[in-house]
Parts: C-alpha cells; sequence; structure tokens
C-alpha cells in the first residue's frame, strides 16, 4: 500500500511464459502504453495482444504484426 504522495512506478519489463519458454517483454505498449501486462496471449502463434487498441506484437521478434502503426516491441527470449 502506498502513503500519499508516492508514486507507484510500473516496472519497465514482465515476463510471459509460453510452454517452457519465457519471454521479457516491455510494460507498456509503444503505442499509448497501454499495460501489456493486461494483454492476451496466443500460446500457438506466440503473440501478445495489447488490450487498449488491440496491436499484436510477436512475442519472437518484438515486430507489430497488426493494429495501429507503433512500431515493435522490445522483447527477448530469457529461457
Ligand atoms: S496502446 Fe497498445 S495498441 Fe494502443
Amino acid at each position: 500500500m502506498l502513503d500519499e504522495g508516492e508514486i507507484a512506478l510500473r516496472p519497465p519489463t514482465f515476463v510471459v511464459q509460453v510452454g517452457h519458454d519465457e519471454y521479457e517483454v516491455q510494460s507498456l505498449c509503444p503505442h499509448r502504453e497501454g499495460w501489456l501486462e493486461h494483454g492476451s496471449v496466443n500460446q500457438h502463434r506466440r503473440t501478445i495482444t495489447c488490450p487498449l487498441h488491440f496491436s499484436v506484437f510477436s512475442l519472437e521478434t518484438g515486430a507489430q504484426l497488426s493494429g495501429p502503426p507503433c512500431g515493435n516491441l522490445s522483447c527477448r527470449k530469457i529461457t
């Protein structure tokens, strides 16, 4: 719990697990900073969809696959 006047900072990355693989993914969408940890992961395609405007990004490469143009996601496979 925060005290009055404190600011909670969002960690810059979070981990997505797909099968035995883990990906470190930036927390904020490059479009308008949607919280990607609240996005949906497609385990088969290895993609994550932003909950705000539904941009889809590859977890393997970070490439934006669809949605409003905003560039790629910073992510990397860690295991
Ligand atoms: S904030 Fe993620 S698609 Fe707009």
